[in-house]
């Protein structure tokens, strides 16, 4: 699903490796696909079940193992996005450094093509040795990015630089030397959430129960993939994400409006928003009073902006809508799909206890135009977002 960056992570021999479970969770869970290449000293501090398990992937420790690919010290670098080193001991600095190419991890290195970050971790006496800097020194001049490692007491009881940088440091640096493009970098999503809501004088107002959590949701992981994303928003109680473009609206017109005017830039349009399907006619300019028994309000169609969106797309944008039913949700959600001419749809059934509307989980159904349905399990919003951008990635971007 989606298109991570393939990492080479290398471990070395440090008792800093114990932290490099957590290194590939936060990789693998970014949908990076992570390929770890252990030393044999690294062996010591943690296994290769624990990496194996995390990535999803065998780990590699050998020159002479073969695991599908007779030439693993060649292949794995080549087909890296970018090589991590953590913990880098002295040992491997010093190797890397000066070409040695004794192992399978130092040999991987001179076969890089791609950026690689070094994360040394070592005694603090062995840090600040002159032939350790000298090393740091040629590697930082080849282009090499170093993690500088952190101060503090140390493994061995002594003080001083020498602690690996903790893995959220790891995955920062990564991030903002570019390093993690987002499967989404550079594409732009447009999506729309909340409920619309209608006047029907100053006072009151025609709606409907959508929380705008899974329209959000969206957004939020969008960004985190990379995304520049606009938000466009009926009221709700949440707060924007941070980084979003946001625009408020609260009709079904100036939903409309907002969306036409934006469309044009944007790649993708999400379209989570419950758009109301009626308005009062002519709401009342005063707060109507009581008095009758009865009280009839003329309703009257609301566009409906993601037909019209679609009747109007270019070839090269993609549109997902959604469909909020209640009962014979395949049924009903396969002909909203044709009746609205887009390219994934996801449905729900509002009537499920615990899922959809104002719940933090959500059970869909996710339809393509093959006429695949795919049905997801019941899931926290943010996976399901997930699930729902990762679809995106593979059928409006393939490689
Ligand atoms: N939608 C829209 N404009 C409307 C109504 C709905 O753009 N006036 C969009 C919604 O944002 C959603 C999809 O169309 O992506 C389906 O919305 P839904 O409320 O499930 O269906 P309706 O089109 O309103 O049809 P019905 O109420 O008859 O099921």
């Amino acid at each position: 699903m989606g298109k991570g960056m393939r990492v080479l992570l290398g471990v070395s021999g440090g008792i800093a490796a114990y932290k490099i479970p957590y290194l590939v969770r936060g990789l693998v869970k970014a949908h990076h696909e992570v390929r770890v290449v252990l030393t044999r000293h690294a062996r010591e501090f943690v296994t290769p079940l624990t990496l194996e398990t995390l990535s999803g992937f065998p780990v590699l420790t050998s020159l002479f193992e073969i695991h599908g690919s007779s030439m693993p010290h060649i292949e794995e670098p080549f087909r890296a996005d970018l090589m991590v080193i953590a913990p880098a001991t002295a040992n491997i600095i010093g190797k890397i450094a000066n070409g040695i190419a004794d192992d399978l991890l130092s040999t991987m290195v001179l076969a890089l093509d791609a950026p690689l970050l070094v994360v040394p971790a070592m005694n603090t006496r062995m840090y600040r040795h002159p032939a350790v800097q000298a090393n740091l020194e040629i590697l930082r001049k080849r282009g090499v990015h170093l993690l500088e490692p952190g101060t503090g007491e140390l493994a061995c009881g002594e003080e001083g630089p020498g602690r690996m940088a903790e893995v959220e440091e790891i995955l920062r640096v990564l991030e903002n030397l570019g390093l993690l493009k987002g499967p989404l970098r550079g594409k732009k999503l447009l999506v729309t959430a909340g409920p619309t809501v209608e006047p029907v004088d100053p006072v009151r107002v025609l709606t409907n129960r959508s929380s705008g959590k899974m329209g959000y949701a969206v957004a939020a992981e969008a960004l985190r993939q990379g995304a520049e994303v606009m938000l466009i928003s009926g009221p709700t109680c949440l707060p924007p994400p941070e980084g979003v473009d946001f625009v408020a609206v609260e009709t079904a017109w100036e939903m409309q409006e907002a969306a036409e005017k934006h469309f044009p830039r944007y790649d993708v349009l999400i379209m989570t928003a419950a758009v109301g399907d009626y308005r009062v006619e002519t709401p009342a300019k005063e707060k109507m009073k009581k008095g009758e028994a009865s009280l009839t309000l003329h309703l009257v169609e609301n566009p409906d902006i993601l037909k019209s969106l679609a009747g109007r797309k270019r070839p090269d944008q993609f549109l997902v809508g959604f469909a909020a039913e209640t009962g014979s949700l395949r049924e009903k959600a396969c002909r909203k799909f044709t009746a609205k001419g887009v390219d994934l749809l996801v449905a729900n059934d509002v009537t499920e206890e615990g899922a959809g509307f104002g719940s933090d989980m959500n059970r869909v159904l996710i339809l393509d135009r093959t006429g695949k349905v795919e049905e997801t399990g019941l899931l926290p919003k943010s996976e399901i977002a997930r699930r729902i951008l990762g679809r995106i990635v593979d059928e409006a971007f393939p490689p």
